[in-house]
């Protein structure tokens, strides 16, 4: 179909339905308790130490690798390995050899794919469709399994509302309801029905907790935010993955109010465990344990391991401290053994129910067939269809027509397969997308599509991230270079009948430690954008990244804008596939773009373009505490066909109207005045007063 649908939404009751899956039974909570008593019977103090302790399995300058460690039991789980022969390898040290024949829990970031990559998770957050982000969760999980993982580093739970932060690409965005949603959606999709089902993997929540609010959006600075913000805002999303049953925790790096997350027990022990009962493991992020001495909180490791393990932390990622200083505190009274075998208890009961003692290997063979299936890729097509944003549309300049003869695709991101895919793409991992490039010209086959890449961008600051890709660094253009390169791609843009430029960001630029000060496009895209707007052709820009941009300019010049962020494996075609109208492009925004990076940090101020999401806001006009102008608490995407209406259901009770009371210090439902607002964006205008009564 060419042409974009038009949307009519009413708001009314529908009935709900929910289809139960016949699975097989996981083992009782008896079984595994009685296997894990077993082992910690037989466990020295030392060996118990070892199932706290994870081990890198790559070393940063030239240490030793993990098989000492394994054969004496002294590490239960191994991370920062990408190989199924070397997960068999390390797993036979750990069940042949080592005392007890424990196996080792595999970790790996599997973020949005593992072979087949998905879009990044802010860009599944714009489907407004938490069965987008559940399905490609499911398609990772089953790669990743095959491949030998059994746990994942996600989901990013961290509410990111400084677009300077460059981790807002792994997150859901701004608002914690929706950030909730995808939450849960993401637990469901990794872990499946049951911790232990079959193709799927362990989920581990991150970064417990308010990461994303770091100072000026500065990647690990602290973070002052108040109980209200942080039980309101920041908390939802982690709250909704133990609702949903997420198997492990990770501890967020910074201070939280002067207090590291990682030796936190108010944050892993009251909320945590306390308040929401969450049974599961916690982990530390990469040496964080460590890191409690340089924070300025430990005294040295020994008081690092203590209080971390004091505060409800159970094991230590890559940073030894645990491994170093646990049995002698134990032997010298400061810890009790009863707090280490709790610890001990959390880790095996997670290994007994993911059944590695049944199956601790990966079958090689399997892996490759399982990557090869066209199920993910067409999962991998659809999500990024689903998560692209129309931000602007003048004059109908889009849905392009399929007759076009002479395009012009222009611009340093259209033909990287790297910076297609998106950001977390380590070890080892081979870029397969199809770019932008590619997918309009596979769609457009015998007309003439140009290419011409401009001056290239990069990091002004190298990512220390750069240091673990081989082989040798390109060498930056010189300026004679870079303005070829403009000029080429200005000849380029002025040789075709219809230009597509495709701008942002490249998957370095945003993501872990790839903070920026400023949210202009790099480098001089937005030169060469306007050189080839001077031209007076039609103009379609899409943008890629990992984060919004300062795109004023844009908004106000070029007619057509996409937002495709980093749309993974299938990226191209599914560009291609809105480009030319075959799928509507009704994803929303779910972070502000700010005019400026001055503005950080912003939520609820910014126009959102699209359609085909239905929305509900409510405000508390009084109350014991001030309450936000806008909050979301009800979404869900539609599909229509040209004409059609369809009544959408939002229950608004107790959950939706209740808030964390900073004044109070309890959660409070209170009799008051709501303004109500429904419609397809936050700036909705359809309007009902409510009033709770005593
Ligand atoms: C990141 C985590 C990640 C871990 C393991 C850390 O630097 O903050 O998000 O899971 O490394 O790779």
């Amino acid at each position: 179909m060419r042409a974009w649908k038009q949307t009519a939404l009413t708001l009314g009751l529908v009935a709900v339905s929910s289809v139960g899956l016949a699975q097989p039974a996981p083992p009782s909570d008896a079984q595994v308790k009685s296997r894990v008593d077993a082992l910690v019977a037989q466990m020295s103090l030392e060996e118990k130490v070892g199932q706290l302790t994870q081990a890198g399995g790559i070393s940063f300058g030239g240490g030793p690798g993990p098989e000492e460690a394994l054969r004496r039991g002294g590490a239960g789980s191994v991370l920062w390995v990408n190989d199924t022969k070397r997960f068999n390898e390390l797993q036979k040290i750990a069940v042949d050899e080592s005392r007890l024949r424990i196996p080792v829990l595999y970790g790996l970031d599997v973020i949005h794919g593992y072979r087949t990559i998905f879009p990044i998770p802010l860009a599944m957050a714009s489907s407004w469709d938490p069965s987008v982000h559940e399905r490609a969760a499911e398609v990772a999980a089953r790669e990743a399994r095959a491949a030998g993982i059994h746990w994942t580093f996600a989901p990013m739970l961290d509410i990111a509302r400084d677009a300077r932060w460059g981790r807002i690409a792994e997150g859901a965005g701004e608002d914690p309801y929706l950030g909730a949603a995808m939450a849960a959606a993401q637990v469901r999709g990794f872990q499946g029905p049951y911790l232990g089902a079959p193709d799927r993997l362990l989920a581990c929540a991150k970064h417990f907790a308010a990461y994303g609010a770091a100072d000026g959006g500065r990647y690990y600075d602290p973070v002052y935010v108040s109980e209200g913000q942080l039980r309101n805002v920041y908390f939802p999303p982690f709250a909704a993955a133990v609702k949903a049953g997420v198997g492990s925790f990770m501890s967020a790096y910074m201070d939280l109010n002067d207090v590291p997350a990682a030796a936190n027990p108010w944050l892993l022990r009251d909320v945590l465990r306390g308040e929401w009962g969450f049974s599961g493991f916690v982990v530390s992020d990469a040496i964080a344990v460590r890191n409690l001495v340089i924070q300025g909180l430990a005294r040295d490791g020994k008081d690092a391991a203590a209080r971390a393990l004091a505060a409800g932390l159970d094991m230590d990622m890559a940073s030894g401290t645990f491994a170093q200083n646990l049995v002698a505190l134990v032997k010298d009274g400061v810890l009790r053994e009863a707090q280490i075998d709790d610890a001990v208890r959390r880790i095996l009961a997670v290994k007994v129910r993911l059944g590695l003692f049944e199956q601790p290997y990966a079958d090689e063979a399997r892996a490759a067939a399982v990557f090869a299936d066209p199920e993910h890729r067409e999962a991998a097509r659809r999500a990024a269809q689903r998560s692209m944003v129309l931000l602007r549309n003048e004059n109908k300049l889009l849905p392009l027509p399929q007759s076009l003869t002479n395009v012009a695709v222009i611009g340093p991101l259209a033909d990287s397969k790297a910076d297609t895919e998106g950001s977390w793409m380590v070890f080892g991992h081979v870029p397969a997308a199809v770019t932008v490039l590619e997918g309009i010209r596979a769609r457009l086959r015998g007309a003439r599509v140009a290419h011409a890449p401009g001056p290239e961008i990069r990091r002004e600051v190298p990512s220390f991230f750069e240091d673990f890709i081989p082989g040798p660094k390109k060498p930056a253009q010189t300026k004679e270079q870079a303005e070829a390169a403009f000029q080429q791609a200005l000849e380029t843009a002025r040789g075709a009948g219809l230009v597509i430029a495709v701008m942002g960001e490249l998957a370095n630029m945003s993501g872990e430690a790839a903070s920026r000060s400023s949210l202009e496009l790099p480098g001089r895209q937005q030169e060469l954008l306007q050189a080839i707007v001077a031209l007076g052709k039609p103009v379609v820009l899409v943008l890629m990244g990992g984060r919004p941009l300062s795109i004023g300019w844009a908004a106000e010049n070029v007619p057509a804008i996409l937002e495709a962020w980093q749309p993974g494996t299938e990226g191209g075609h599914a560009v291609a596939d809105v480009l030319f109208g075959d799928v509507n492009p009704g994803g929303k925004l779910p972070v502000t773009f700010p005019r400026n990076a001055g503005h950080s940090p912003l939520y609820y101020t910014g126009p959102m373009a699209g359609d085909e999401v239905a929305q509900l806001y409510v405000h508390q006009k009084s109350g014991s505490d001030s309450r936000p102008s806008r909050e979301l608490k009800g979404f869900r995407r539609v599909s229509l066909k040209p004409g059609e209406t369809q009544t959408v259901a939002f229950p608004l009770g107790p959950e939706e109207l209740r808030y964390w009371s900073t004044s109070q210090r309890r959660w409070l439902q209170e009799a008051a005045a709501f303004d109500v607002w429904v419609g397809g964006d936050s700036t909705a205008a359809l309007h009902a007063d409510l009033s709770v009564v005593p």
